[in-house]
């Protein structure tokens, strides 16, 4: 079979590019250890304000006796609730975070809490919020969910670590 030689070159060129892209994808993915979500832990979304872990009276945040934080929220149309929560910063926190009805997007800026909060699913998030953060920031939902979107926030003040600095 004949293939013209420019037609040659560029079939090379294109491998090239694909073997490149697959190389770089990969050593991203191993050398950052990136890893999609892997908290897959199913919920009745129905259910969520009659019983279990996510009733009212079980939302909010949580000292643990290891001294570390557990935040338990629920995100719906239009907020996440409680509406404001305070968190200590330099201090482990989970978050853990079911959707009453459809998708949400869970943000706050400047950090590294962000996730998907996918109604059937609980969303975890471990982290520590850094001291230069102390102040009240927006959690923004980021996935668009209906015509309040644009409106979906609640509020989270991080405060000094309790231990003192
Ligand atoms: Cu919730 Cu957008």
């Amino acid at each position: 079979m004949h293939v013209d030689a420019t037609e040659k070159k560029w079939l090379y060129i294109s491998i090239a590019m694909t073997a490149f892209i697959i190389g770089l994808l990969a050593f991203h993915a191993i050398g950052n250890n990136m890893h999609p979500p892997s908290n897959v832990e199913p919920i009745n979304s129905d259910r969520l304000h009659v019983e279990g872990e996510f009733m009212e009276d079980n939302l909010g945040v949580k000292e643990m006796p290891d001294g570390s934080v557990e935040v338990r929220m629920v995100a719906a149309r239009y907020g996440f609730y409680p509406q404001e929560i305070e968190v200590p910063a330099e201090t482990p926190v989970k978050f853990r975070i079911a959707s009453a009805d459809v998708l949400h997007g869970f943000h706050v800026p400047y950090t590294n809490l962000a996730t998907m909060v996918v109604p059937g699913y609980v969303s975890e998030v471990n982290t520590e919020l850094p001291a230069a953060g102390v102040g009240t920031h927006p959690m923004l939902c980021n996935e668009y969910c209906g015509l309040g979107h644009d409106h979906m926030w609640s509020k989270i003040t991080i405060v000094p670590a309790r231990g003192g600095q």
